[in-house]
C-alpha cells in the first residue's frame, strides 16, 4: 500500500459524527512529546501534515487524516505530560479514553509509540493493558531509535520486546525517516 495522498480533515475534541462515519481509523497513542505526530508527517511524506513540537502537549485535539480517500489516520494528544495542570491532564485522559473506548468507534488498528530511548514506562504499560484488555489491535512503535548506538539499540530492543510478548514491534525514526516501509506493511497487512 502506498500513501497517494493526505489531507487534514478536521480537529475534534469530544464526540463527533466525523469518528462513527465508517471510514476505517488507523490512531497513534502514546506519551506527549514521544513523537505521534512526527510519525504521521514521515509516513505520509508531508512534511507539516500535523503539526509537531519540541514542548509537549502540541496536539490538543483529535485530528483526522484523510488518506487515499480511504482511510484516517488519526493523532491524537499525548498522555502523561507531567507539567500540564490536573484539569489539563483529566481532560486529556477522558478525550482519549472517549475516542478508544466509544461504543460505535472503531480502530482498524492502534500504533503505540514509545520513546525507544526510554523503553515502557508505567503510563506506556498501562496504555497497553488497557487497549489489549478492549481487544484493540495493536502495533508498537519504538520511535527515535536514531538517538541509540548499535549496542544500546540492541538492548533496549530486547527489553521492549519481553514487555510486549505477542506484539509486532517496529523501530523507527521518523527524524531519520528509518522504519517507515515496516510500520506501512504492518498498518495494512
Ligand atoms: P504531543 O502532540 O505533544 O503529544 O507530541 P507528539 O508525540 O506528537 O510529538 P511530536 O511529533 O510533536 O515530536 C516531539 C519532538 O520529538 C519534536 O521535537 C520532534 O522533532 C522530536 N522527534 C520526533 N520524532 C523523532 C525521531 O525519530 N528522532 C528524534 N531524535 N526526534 C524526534
Ligand atoms: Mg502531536
Amino acid at each position: 500500500m502506498k500513501i497517494t495522498s493526505a489531507k487534514f480533515i478536521k480537529g475534534v475534541v469530544g464526540d463527533d459524527e466525523i469518528l462513527g462515519n465508517g471510514i476505517p481509523q488507523i490512531a497513534f497513542i502514546g506519551r506527549s512529546n514521544v513523537g505521534k505526530s512526527s510519525v504521521i508527517n514521515s509516513l505520509t511524506g508531508v512534511k507539516d501534515l500535523a503539526r509537531t513540537s519540541s514542548f509537549p502537549g502540541r496536539t490538543q485535539e483529535i485530528n483526522l487524516f484523510l488518506i487515499n480517500n480511504k482511510f484516517y489516520l488519526v493523532d491524537l494528544p499525548g498522555y502523561g505530560y507531567a507539567k500540564m495542570s490536573n484539569a489539563g491532564r483529566d481532560a486529556i485522559a477522558d478525550l482519549i479514553n472517549s475516542y478508544f473506548f466509544h461504543s460505535t468507534y472503531e480502530q482498524e488498528k492502534v500504533v503505540l509509540i514509545i520513546d525507544a530511548n526510554v523503553g515502557f514506562t508505567d503510563k506506556d504499560l498501562g496504555m497497553l493493558r488497557t487497549l489489549e484488555e478492549h481487544g484493540k489491535n495493536v502495533i508498537i512503535v519504538a520511535n527515535k531509535v536514531d538517538k541509540l548506538k548499535t549496542n544500546e539499540f540492541r538492548k533496549q530492543m530486547k527489553k521492549i520486546e519481553d514487555m510486549t510478548l505477542g506484539h509486532v514491534i517496529v523501530p523507527y525514526s521518523a527524524m531519520k525517516k528509518t522504519g517507515i516501509k515496516e510500520l506501512l506493511k504492518e498498518i495494512f497487512n
